[in-house]
């Protein structure tokens, strides 16, 4: 099989280089740019991509990367402080920045070529860097230009080194996936055969060898990464695999009877633990401390579970690629303290087997097709572990559950009745705790806002707020208001990752 691997020096959205080769159905994977570089070549990579980074090449702790690896004939593409790590590397020069560029910029490719091949001569690319090339190393040409940018994009054909200044894995690089696959498949000569859909018999075969003659639990959530690790899991154990289902009480209307009835030959226990965990959020309002009482209660009524089913000894979860790369190095700071179902409870002693964690959502869900598993399913809306408690700002009571359940099944099926529901991320309703004045009848309301949160996205990193249509939110407001007692008035947040989240807490 082709492989990949993409050197990580930092960048917030590195992920999604390796998103963009996945895309190309080549495997990849993302290493630390620091990595060894015997390490690197014994997992015999077809070719190496170094990645962005926010650091200067100039700056006393630059990340840096085994020199030896630009050296061996294996086809390396430098992505922006790639091209700038090379450059220094193979003595070149780059220059201190004195101001930056960011943003869309006019790029003019120079002479033909394999790497800008078949793009245009002048195309579109975002740009986002502060230091830039000033003299290429020896061997290499310059192959593109911007006006501020000389240096745009240069090649060593000879040495099997490519590099580029501006970011091509982002949308605003419309031609960014076709460098890549000329890089992939014109200059590295791979073939693309990662199929998700193939991986099936791997995973079975991965999850009989780690659970032996054993048995094994998994934790089902709702969401489409357990299930799927889950159904994997029963195929590879059958009867050996114990399915925990916790019912917090913070799960969307229907949930937990579709797990239930998609599921209809697993050993599935469903722990009903909501007054647990209602007692333990009451009066608490800090989303942090909401996080960590779930967090916590979730752990103490996996626990009860557990004692019911006896001695096991592997623990199944369903961390996706994603969630690997984000806990990576542990380098970003902790924007909010995520919650996965699967991964509880830390301490315990299973051995964690993880047999999605080379796959990203959407490999998720067509291994889930692949499988068997039904569409209400496979294409479910990721649904945070810590569920409707974080979609209540404040304090999370029955009243606020009720209005924010009811008034997110009236998102989800206008959503649905639009047709665009695989289109959508994640469409959902939060409840503010403020009150507004209204007028209904002939009589004053004072009542809560429900927020209209709607976001495209394809791992969840980075999000954009969907542009949904006028009249589908009149619908979803009428709705609301029409529908969910205490409600009198809707919003519509139109905020995208970053600088907002996903969810409000
Ligand atoms: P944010 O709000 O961080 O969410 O932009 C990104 C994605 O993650 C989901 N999410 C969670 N998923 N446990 C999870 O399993 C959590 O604690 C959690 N918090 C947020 C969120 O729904 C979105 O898809």
């Amino acid at each position: 099989m082709s492989y990949v691997i993409v050197l990580d020096f930092g960048a917030q959205y590195n992920h999604l280089i390796a998103r963009r080769v996945r895309e190309a159905r080549i495997f990849c994977e993302v290493l630390p740019g620091d990595t060894p570089g015997h390490e690197i070549l014994s997992k015999k990579p077809d070719a190496l991509i170094l990645s962005g980074g926010p650091a200067s090449v100039f700056a006393p702790d630059a990340p840096s990367m085994d020199e030896s690896l630009l050296s061996q004939g294996i086809p390396v593409l430098g992505i922006c402080y790639g091209m700038q790590l090379m450059t220094r590397l193979l003595g070149g020069q780059v220059e201190p920045a004195t101001k930056r560029e960011y943003g869309r910029t006019f790029m003019e490719r120079q002479g033909e070529g394999p790497l800008l091949r078949n793009i245009p001569k002048d195309s579109t690319v975002w740009m986002s860097h502060g230091d830039a090339v000033l003299r290429e190393p020896e061997g290499f040409q310059v192959i593109a230009t911007t006006s501020t940018t000389p240096i745009a994009a240069m090649a060593n054909p000879t040495r099997n080194l490519w590099a580029v200044q501006y970011h091509p894995e982002v949308h605003h690089t419309p031609e960014g996936q076709q460098m890549l696959r000329n890089f992939l498949y014109d200059i590295a000569h791979l073939t693309p055969d990662w199929d998700p859909k193939d991986r099936v018999e791997e995973g079975v075969r991965q999850i009989q060898s780690a659970v032996g003659t054993g048995r094994a639990l998994v934790a089902l959530s709702g969401g489409v990464d357990s299930a799927v690790a889950a159904a994997l899991a029963h195929r590879a154990i059958g009867d050996r695999l114990t399915a925990v289902l916790i019912d917090h009480g913070l799960m969307r209307e229907g949930e937990i009877e579709e797990v239930v009835a998609a599921f209809p030959d697993l050993d599935l226990r469903v722990e009903h633990a909501d007054q647990q965990f209602l007692e333990a959020l009451n009066g608490v309002r800090d989303p942090e401390a909401k996080r960590k009482i779930i967090g916590r209660e979730f752990i103490r009524a996996f626990e009860r579970a557990r004692e019911l089913v006896g001695p096991v000894a592997h623990l199944i979860q369903g961390t996706v690629y994603p969630d690997v790369i984000e806990s990576g190095g542990g380098k970003g700071s902790t924007i909010k303290s995520h919650h996965n179902v699967g991964g509880m409870p830390e301490d315990a002693d299973f051995t964690i087997v993880e047999p999605l964690r080379w796959f990203f959502k959407d490999e998720v869900r067509e291994l889930g097709t692949a499988l068997g598993l039904p569409d209400t399913i496979v294409w479910r809306q990721p649904f945070p572990g810590p569920g409707l408690a974080v979609r209540i700002v404040g304090e999370v009571t029955p009243e606020a559950l009720m209005m924010v359940r009811q008034a997110d099944l009236i998102i989800r099926q206008e959503v649905r009745r639009a047709g665009l529901e695989r289109e959508i991320w994640q469409a959902f309703a939060v409840l503010l705790d403020v009150r507004s004045v209204g007028v209904m009848g002939d009589g004053r309301t004072y009542g809560k806002p429900i927020v209209i949160r709607a976001v495209e996205s394809q791992d969840g990193m980075t999000a954009d707020w969907v542009r949904l249509g006028p009249d589908l939110l009149e619908r979803m407001a009428a709705r609301v208001v029409g529908e969910v007692p205490g409600v009198n008035r809707v919003v519509y947040d139109i905020t995208s990752k970053p600088p907002g989240t996903i969810e409000w807490e």
